[in-house]
């Protein structure tokens, strides 16, 4: 991989400015940006997938997500996996027993490698059956590059942070996406809730997409009863109800 010493400069100088409009200390900037990430920021760069990184959407419990601009001029999501802080194990967990991944090394590295393959393979799924999510662009290592989704002064907001005027219908509308998920898709997302659903164009948008997995995975029933469990619980609030287990019966005897 040849990355020009100018781009590195370039990178560094840009993270060192968002570093200043976040805040950051150095040690944080470095633990999200240590050398090799910053060496596949550079290739995305050379790559043309991404022009420059614009601002910092999020800072997760694993991963920063950044805005970034294309050379077309189009909005990205860039999410980054920290190498420093990730949660190895429970990575593990849902990497295992998903035939679609080779049996997992020990090396943390290439686990978070995995993990980025994993959401951007689960992504692509979601395109595919049409259930409404970012549309993955590009993994490469700890990065994932992703359609961008929100307007142009603020990303879209979470369901949880949004007023409804209408919560049956998105209750509907999110129960659907979980059925067409395992019965279309035969998928499970298992990490869904009013955290990981963004609500665009008032349509509900799903999100943080790696640790779904297919339903042969041996843990799919329980992770697909618990994402129902979440919504069920979360629209119970809004007025909405329903039965999580009237709801899981329903999706399961179909498939
Ligand atoms: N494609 C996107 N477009 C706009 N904003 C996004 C996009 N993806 C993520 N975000 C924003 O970044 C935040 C974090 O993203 P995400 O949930 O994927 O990772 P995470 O929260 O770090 O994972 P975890 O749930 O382990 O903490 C989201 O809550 C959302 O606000
Ligand atoms: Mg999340």
């Amino acid at each position: 991989m040849q990355i020009d010493e100018e781009t590195l400069k370039r990178l560094d100088r840009e993270l060192q400015a968002i570093n200043n409009r976040i805040g950051a200390d150095r040690k944080t900037l470095d633990e999200v940006f240590d050398r090799s990430t910053l060496l596949t920021f550079g290739k995305l760069i050379s790559d043309r997938i991404i022009e420059y990184v614009d601002f910092p959407i999020c800072t997760g419990k694993e991963a920063n997500i950044f805005r970034a601009i294309t050379p077309q001029k189009k909005f990205v999501a860039v999410k980054v996996y920290r190498t420093s802080t990730s949660n190895f194990n429970r990575m593990i967990h849902y990497i295992q027993g998903d035939p679609r991944f080779p049996p997992i090394s020990k090396n943390r590295r290439e686990i978070i490698y995995q993990w980025v393959k994993k959401e951007l393979a689960n992504l692509e799924k979601l395109a595919e059956i049409g259930v409404p999510a970012p549309k993955p662009i590009k993994a490469l290592n700890n990065i994932l590059v992703m359609d961008y989704i929100g307007g142009v002064q603020k990303p879209a907001p979470l369901l949880k942070d949004v007023t409804m005027k209408n919560p049956d219908k998105f209750y509907n509308t999110i129960i659907k996406y979980i059925e067409t998920m395992y019965i279309k898709g035969g998928f499970v997302h298992s990490d869904l809730s009013e955290y990981n659903i963004l609500v665009h164009r008032n349509k509900p948008v799903l999100i943080d997409l790696a640790q779904g997995v297919v339903r042969d995975h041996p843990m799919a029933m329980e992770f697909l009863q618990r994402d129902i469990r979440n919504i069920v619980n979360f629209f119970r609030k809004h007025g909405v109800d329903d039965n999580e287990k009237k709801v899981f019966d329903r999706i399961t005897s179909q498939g």
